[in-house]
């Protein structure tokens, strides 16, 4: 089986997200389980749109914090409130814009484990960390510094993503070569720690209709995490089919 999910990132407007959830719906596929992970204020309209179909709808982000004096933080158990059953952790804009930190994921996975909400996982490099020949170090401190906190268990029902830096939003995917390595070498860290090495991991990073199926028939590949390609009704399609 392979994962199709969409992540709309910091994007959407209610008439817009009406013909998107619409065509969602509409998707028939047999082999794939479809999701889309949508901004916090969009999460009912999802759920009133999605509910009665098989697609999966989360958010984008979780609060590692429970109940409280958090301004502004969106805790676990409101994201029950709206059905959700997936919510992406450790995306690299996170990491990037708000310092998100392992020990933070760490704690985000926690949460939504408490909940029954299946954690995300983003992982990936950035440019300057391939060029070096430092990518492999990367995805092992990525994924070893959150199982050293939450121990194997808690990582038994994630989906990981992998998802380099150099090929998001770029236009540039990385290569079904460079997929089946890090695909690969992330199962080899997952074994080291304890873990299951055989937990689905997504590939993100550009992904679109003409590249799907390539990028998906990769050894180690269970489908992808879908960025820009998630905001058209069309290339979403596409790339599901791909999958199918
Ligand atoms: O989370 C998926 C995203 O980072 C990939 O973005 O636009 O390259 O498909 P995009």
């Amino acid at each position: 089986m392979k994962w199709v999910i969409g992540n709309w990132k910091s994007n959407g407007a209610w008439s817009q997200n009406e013909a998107l959830l619409v065509a969602l719906k509409a998707l028939v596929c047999e082999n794939t389980r479809v999701g889309v992970c949508v901004p916090f204020p969009y999460l009912a309209q999802a759920q009133r749109m999605l509910q009665e179909s098989k697609v999966l709808w989360g958010a984008q982000n979780v609060s590692p914090f429970g109940p409280g004096a958090y301004t502004g933080e969106v805790h676990a158990e409101m994201l029950c409130d709206f059905g959700c059953r997936l919510t992406i952790v450790g995306h690299s804009e996170r990491r990037q814009y708000f310092g998100e930190t392992n020990a933070q994921i760490a704690e985000k996975i926690q949460r939504l484990n408490a909940v029954a909400i299946t954690p995300i996982w983003c992982v990936g490099e950035t440019l300057e960390e391939r060029e070096r020949g430092a990518w492999q170090d990367v995805l092992r401190q990525q994924i070893v510094e959150v199982v050293e906190i939450v121990g194997a268990a808690a990582v038994e029902n994630v989906l990981i993503a992998y998802e380099p830096v150099w090929a998001i939003g770029t236009g540039r995917n990385a290569t079904p070569e460079d997929v089946a390595a890090a695909h690969g070498w992330l199962r080899t860290v997952l074994s080291e720690v304890g873990a299951r090495s055989d937990l689905p991991i997504l590939y993100g990073g550009s992904v679109k209709g003409g590249n799907a199926a390539e990028l998906f028939t990769v050894e180690g590949c269970d489908g992808g995490l879908i960025g820009g390609a998630s905001l058209s009704a069309m290339e979403f399609a596409a790339i599901v089919a791909a999958a199918e």
